[in-house]
C-alpha cells in the first residue's frame, strides 16, 4: 500500500502490512476528530488517522447514510492511512461490526479500551473491558482470524489506581495479533485530569514487540521530545492540544504560528464542514472549532462571544476579517509543561 510520503521515505513503523509515516498522530476524540479536522491534521504531518469511536450497536441499525454513526466514518482518501475505532462490550457484536466494517475500507480496525465515560465503561466497554484481560484475549483473537485488515487498540493503564494492569492488557493484546497499542498514561478513575505516568508507556515498550503510540498531556513540541526520549515510544499521539493548533504535527508551537494564519486555517477548515455537513449544519457544528483557532491571542474575547453565535460562512467571515486586521492580537506565551494536570475538553 502506498501512502503520500512514502516514495522518499522509510517508515517509521508498521501497523500489520500498513506503514507509517511519521511519528506524530492526531488522538481520536469524539465530537472534534471528524473528516474536516482529520484532513488538516494529515496535511500538516500527522502521520495516520483515527475516526472518532462509534458504538458498535449504532453503526448495526444505522441504515441512515446521514446518521450520527455514518457522518463519523466517513473519510477522504487523504486521509490515510485510517483506523475506524469501535467500542462496544460484546465480543461477537464487536468482531461481527468489524467485520461489516471492513467492506467500506480502513486501512486499519481500532477497538476502544479507554473510553472512561460512566455508562459505557460501566457496562464493559471502552475502559470496563480492561477489567477483563483474558476476554480481550478472546476479542483480538478472533479479530485477527478474521478481519483482512490489522486490528490495533487504545488502552488506559487500568481501572483504577489500585488495578493498573496495563502489562497484563499489553501482552493480551499482542499475544492474540493486535498490530498496535496506543497508551494513554491514565487509569479510568482519572478521566482526563491528574498526573500522566510516561514511565508506564515505556514499560509497556519494553515489553512487547509491537508499535506502541504515546499519549497524554502532550502539549507542546518540547513535550513531544520528552516523551519521546522518556519512554521510547514509536509514536507521540496529541489530542486536546492539537484542537485549534494542528500545526503541533509541523512541530510548531502556538506562539509560532501568526494570526493571519490561523484565521486562514480556520476559513479553510469551516469549508470542510461545510462539506461535510452542509451550508446549515456544518456552520454551527464549527463554532466549538472556531472559537479554539482564536483562543490564545490576547484581545481576543469579544470576537469568541461574536463566533460562538455564527450561523453562516459569510458571518464567520466578517468576524474573521476583523481579528486580522485587529492590532491588538499577540499570542500568550505558553510554557512547555507537560508535568502539569490537563483541564479536560468536552
Ligand atoms: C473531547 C474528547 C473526546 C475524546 N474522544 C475519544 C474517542 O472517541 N476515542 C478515544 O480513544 N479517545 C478519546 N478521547 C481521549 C483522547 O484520545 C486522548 O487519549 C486524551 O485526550 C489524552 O490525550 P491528550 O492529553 O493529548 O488530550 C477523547 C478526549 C477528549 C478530550
Amino acid at each position: 500500500m502506498i501512502f503520500p510520503g512514502a516514495i522518499i521515505d522509510t517508515p517509521n513503523f508498521f501497523v500489520g502490512s500498513v506503514p507509517i509515516f511519521g511519528e506524530l498522530i492526531l488522538a481520536p476524540m469524539d465530537g472534534f476528530t471528524d473528516s474536516p479536522f482529520r484532513i488538516l491534521c494529515r496535511q500538516l504531518g500527522s502521520a495516520m488517522s483515527y475516526t472518532e469511536f462509534v458504538n458498535v450497536d449504532e453503526v448495526a441499525f444505522s441504515r441512515n447514510p446521514e446518521s450520527s454513526a455514518n457522518l463519523k466514518l466517513r473519510f477522504s482518501e487523504r486521509e490515510r492511512p485510517i483506523a475506524f475505532q469501535i467500542y462496544g462490550h460484546l465480543e461477537d457484536r464487536l468482531v461481527e461490526t468489524a467485520r461489516r466494517l471492513q467492506d467500506r475500507g480502513p486501512d486499519i480496525i481500532d477497538i476502544n479500551l479507554g473510553c472512561s465515560i460512566r455508562k459505557i465503561a460501566e457496562r464493559g466497554a471502552g475502559a470496563g473491558m480492561l477489567k477483563d484481560p483474558a476476554k480481550i484475549g478472546r476479542l483480538f483473537a478472533k479479530l485477527s482470524a478474521q478481519l483482512k485488515i490489522p486490528v490495533s487498540a487504545k488502552i488506559r493503564l487500568g481501572w483504577d489506581e489500585r488495578r493498573r494492569n496495563y502489562l497484563e492488557v499489553a501482552r493480551a493484546l499482542e499475544e492474540n495479533g493486535c498490530r498496535l497499542i496506543a497508551v494513554h498514561a491514565r487509569t479510568k478513575d482519572q478521566a482526563f485530569a491528574g498526573p500522566v505516568d510516561w514511565d508506564a508507556i515505556a514499560e509497556i515498550k519494553q515489553r512487547v514487540r509491537i508499535p506502541v503510540l504515546g499519549n497524554g498531556n502532550v502539549r507542546t513540541v518540547a513535550d513531544i521530545d520528552v516523551m519521546k526520549r522518556q519512554t521510547g515510544c514509536d509514536g507521540v499521539m496529541i489530542g486536546r492540544a492539537a484542537i485549534g493548533h494542528p500545526w503541533i504535527f509541523s512541530r510548531k508551537d502556538k506562539e509560532q504560528v501568526p494570526v493571519e494564519e490561523c484565521v486562514r486555517m480556520a476559513r479553510r477548515h469551516l469549508e470542510l464542514m461545510i462539506e461535510l455537513y452542509g451550508p446549515r449544519l456544518g456552520p454551527v457544528i464549527f463554532r466549538k472549532d472556531a472559537v479554539r483557532y482564536v483562543h490564545h491571542w490576547i484581545g481576543v474575547g469579544e470576537y469568541r462571544n461574536r463566533l460562538v453565535r455564527c450561523s453562516s460562512a459569510d458571518e464567520y467571515d466578517a468576524v474573521f476579517s476583523e481579528i486580522s486586521s485587529e492590532p491588538r492580537m499577540r499570542p500568550e506565551n505558553l510554557r512547555p509543561n507537560s508535568s502539569v494536570d490537563s483541564t479536560p475538553i468536552g
